[in-house]
């Protein structure tokens, strides 16, 4: 079954250990933290300390998510701070095999991942040292914009290319407008983790039944 993990990047920030229990209440199997450096995109949000707060608040693993330059440099604080996942963008890392390799080291799984105007062939070589590969669908930086439809066929390019090398451990991740609108897709062109901001933290109806409707609809039910 696909995987949904909620980014703490819409959430209420002043209640945000209650939103994160009440997520992982309602069925969430991830939560995802987006860390901005207003350099590497226009945005800033979070780091280490606020990382750890979610860690504290729930058992789930917690999928950090570097929108940061020169992410060498914080790695090992954001391990201590109790990420399970820690993603990196290809566009920030200069020896990018090293910077996967270090956060190996540090006892965390690594995941990839690349804007929407970069081509997959920048990442098809690190793919066998990574536990995670993220299709970007918005330019990232804010919650809330709508899925770029090219990434439907991105998702299949990347979903080709990891059975191509038989590498059935890597979670395929989707992050950005995703909805009811556009989960079944995501999922049929081959996602296994659907990250979701705006979908689950400001749904009308609340958290968890976002959280249900976002399942149902990743099923195809709702199509
Ligand atoms: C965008 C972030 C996303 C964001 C998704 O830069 O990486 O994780 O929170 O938000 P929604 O689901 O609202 O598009
Ligand atoms: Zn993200």
């Amino acid at each position: 079954m696909v995987k949904i993990a909620p980014s703490i990047l819409s959430a209420d920030f002043g209640r945000l250990a209650e939103q994160v229990a009440e997520a992982e209440e309602a069925g969430a199997d991830w939560i995802h933290v987006d860390v901005m450096d207003g350099s590497f995109v226009p945005n800033i949000t979070i780091g280490p300390a606020v990382t750890e707060a979610v860690r504290s608040a729930t058992d789930l693993p917690v999928d950090v998510h570097l929108m940061i330059r020169n992410p060498d440099q914080h790695l090992s604080a954001f391990a201590d701070a109790g990420a399970d996942y820690l993603t990196v963008h290809q566009e920030t890392c200069i020896h990018l095999h090293k910077t996967i390799s270090s956060i190996r080291e540090l006892g965390v799984k690594p995941g990839i991942t690349v804007n929407p105007a970069t081509p997959l062939q920048a990442i098809e070589g690190i793919l066998s040292y990574v536990d995670l590969a993220l299709v970007m669908s918005v330019n990232p930086g804010f919650g809330g914009q709508s899925f770029i439809p090219s990434s439907t066929e991105k998702i299949e390019k990347l979903k080709d290319m990891i059975d191509r090398k038989c590498l059935e451990g890597i979670e395929l991740q989707v992050d950005g407008g995703i909805n009811i609108d556009t989960a079944a897709s995501a999922v049929s062109a081959g996602s296994s983790v659907l990250v979701a901001g705006s979908a689950v933290f400001r749904h009308p109806k609340g958290i968890s039944e976002a959280i249900h409707l976002l399942r149902r609809a990743a099923s195809g039910e709702l199509s």
